[in-house]
């Protein structure tokens, strides 16, 4: 797959998302290329599964190019999705000393994307952050728009902000390891821009489907 780059127009607010097989395995020159430096302090956050993945990789990557970089690992579920995990967070921010010129980095599903974003939106009254969305719904959904949170013991995502990223760089290598049923889930959210915009795409999907 060839390098494909989309701008989310949001006038000083706006990103690009960026997709490219194996661009996780290349992220240090992409970072460089949207003027994240080497003196800024990166803190990456994923989750168990995912990290035993493509966590060390990707770290790797980050360090063999002398970017400051550690990585934190979340609980994975939508139960862990709640302010506990974030004060952990802010406590990691605390000790690997995050300033306002750091960033984060979220590594994983809708999950660790909205925990991540919501850190970056309070961290200092916020520092920037980027989404690298390993699920199929967090490629087509979440990872986009800005919106981030956690959830509070009375509901979901009740607690929140609208913080955009800087960036979203997306690697379709990474749904190869993806389960079924959550590739099932992405897949819904696509069916659903089909049937609700974009007659094209549906009608593709169909062929797609049927070819199969
Ligand atoms: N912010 C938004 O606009 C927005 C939109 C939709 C959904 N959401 C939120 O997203 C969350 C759901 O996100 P999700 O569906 O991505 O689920 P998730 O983040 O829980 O990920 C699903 C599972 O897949 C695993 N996983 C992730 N990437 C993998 C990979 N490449 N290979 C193998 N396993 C992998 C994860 O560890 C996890 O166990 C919900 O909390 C929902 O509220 C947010």
């Amino acid at each position: 797959m060839n390098k494909r780059k989309i701008l989310v127009p949001l006038g000083d607010k706006s990103y690009e998302v960026t997709l490219e097989a194996g661009i996780l395995n290349n992220i240090s020159e992409e970072l460089l290329k949207i003027g994240i430096t080497k003196n800024r302090k990166i803190l990456v956050i994923s989750n168990e599964e995912i990290s035993n993945l493509y966590g060390e990789k990707f770290l790797n990557n980050l360090k063999d190019n002398k970017f400051q970089a550690k990585m934190f690992l979340i609980k994975a579920g939508e139960s862990y999705k709640n302010l506990k995990t974030l004060s952990e967070i802010y406590d990691v921010a605390f000790e690997f000393g995050l300033d306002r010129n750091s960033i984060i980095i979220a590594l994983g599903g809708g999950i660790v994307g909205d925990v991540s974003g919501f850190a970056a939106a309070t961290w200092l009254r916020g520092i920037e952050y980027i989404q690298i969305p390993t699920t199929l719904l967090s490629m087509v959904d979440s990872s986009v728009g800005g919106k981030t949170g956690v959830n509070h013991p009375k509901g979901k995502n009740l607690i929140g902000a609208f913080n955009q990223p800087k960036a979203v760089f997306i690697d379709p290598e990474t749904l190869k390891s993806l389960p079924k049923r959550e590739f099932s889930a992405g897949m819904a959210e696509v069916i659903k821009y089909g049937v609700i915009r974009d007659k094209e795409l549906f009608e593709f999907l169909e062929i797609e489907k049927k070819q199969k």
